[in-house]
């Protein structure tokens, strides 16, 4: 609860205008009271060994209900980004819908043969063009999830279905990924742009004394595995000094234990 607390914490100074949508399990019953602020359960199987599986069916529900809204409503465009909970948005996202203006969906990729994806961040378009095919894309990534990766490991089988589903339409995606510089492909008729990890989702170094320095520009910091205490550290020094900078410098210096996915 503190993580998620700190999370939307940051959006709300990162993205004062966003709204922040929590999607979770009927059973957790548990509210936020913040501004800006919702919880929505959405029924399914959240047991663990199902949990990455049912992270993308509640995606798509979620997809699905937004193309359900009256018509008057899509009028008004409101793009939508699926994060994991254990990251500090550090700048406006907003921007890459309008510096990248003509994709459906996007993804964050990384130079790292197995999983050059990561699934813990999806920009989808909020137009229903963008809506459409972001669900579609995501049902296709499930199919593939369901029928290839079920015995992978349970963490890790969205990122393998995903990348799967990638490189098995885009073959020259593989080489793209090796360079941290954005591009987009089209897939069944998804345009997806690809946006580097280093600057939109960007995990702190391992190992104490790495140091493999960090972007200036950097949007998103994910605060994987072992690194949650980090997380609380630099909410904290942020909101008694204000200052970025100090705090992803702080951010930077501490070097976290090996545990990377
Ligand atoms: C920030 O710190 C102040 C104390 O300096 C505290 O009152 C406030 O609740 C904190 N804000 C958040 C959002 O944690
Ligand atoms: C943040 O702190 C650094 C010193 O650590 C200082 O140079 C910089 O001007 C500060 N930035 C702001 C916006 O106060």
């Amino acid at each position: 609860m503190a993580i998620l607390d700190i999370f939307v914490n940051f959006i709300q100074v990162s993205m004062p205008r966003s709204n922040v949508i929590i999607l979770t399990d009927p059973a957790s019953q548990f509210s936020m009271e913040k501004s800006s602020t919702t919880v929505l359960p959405i029924q399914g199987d959240y047991s663990r060994g199902n949990l990455m599986l049912q992270r993308i069916m509640s995606y798509i529900t979620f997809l699905e209900q937004r193309l359900k809204e009256h018509p008057e409503r899509l009028k008004c465009i409101n793009h939508y980004i699926f994060t994991d909970s254990d990251i500090a948005l550090v700048g406006n996202l907003g921007q890459i819908f309008e510096k990248y203006h003509d994709f459906h969906l996007a993804l964050t990729f990384r130079n790292n043969k197995d999983q050059p994806l990561n699934s813990g961040f999806i920009a989808v378009r909020g137009t229903s063009d963008g809506i459409l095919r972001a669900k579609a894309f995501l049902q296709e990534v499930l199919e593939v999830y369901s029928t290839k990766y079920m015995k992978a490991s349970r963490m890790l089988g969205d990122q393998l279905a995903l990348a799967w589903v990638v490189k098995s339409h885009l073959t020259f995606a593989t080489k793209k990924f090796s360079r941290p510089e954005a591009f987009s492909g089209d897939i069944n008729g998804k345009l997806v742009l690809f946006l580097p990890c280093l600057i939109y989702n960007w995990t702190p170094p391992e190992g104490a004394g790495q140091f493999h320095g960090m972007p200036l520009d950097v949007q998103v910091v994910h605060f994987k595995g072992s690194r949650k205490r980090l997380m609380l550290e630099s909410w904290n020094l942020f909101n008694s000094t204000s200052n970025l900078s100090d705090m992803l410098c702080l951010i930077l210096g501490s070097g976290r234990t090996k545990y990377d996915f």
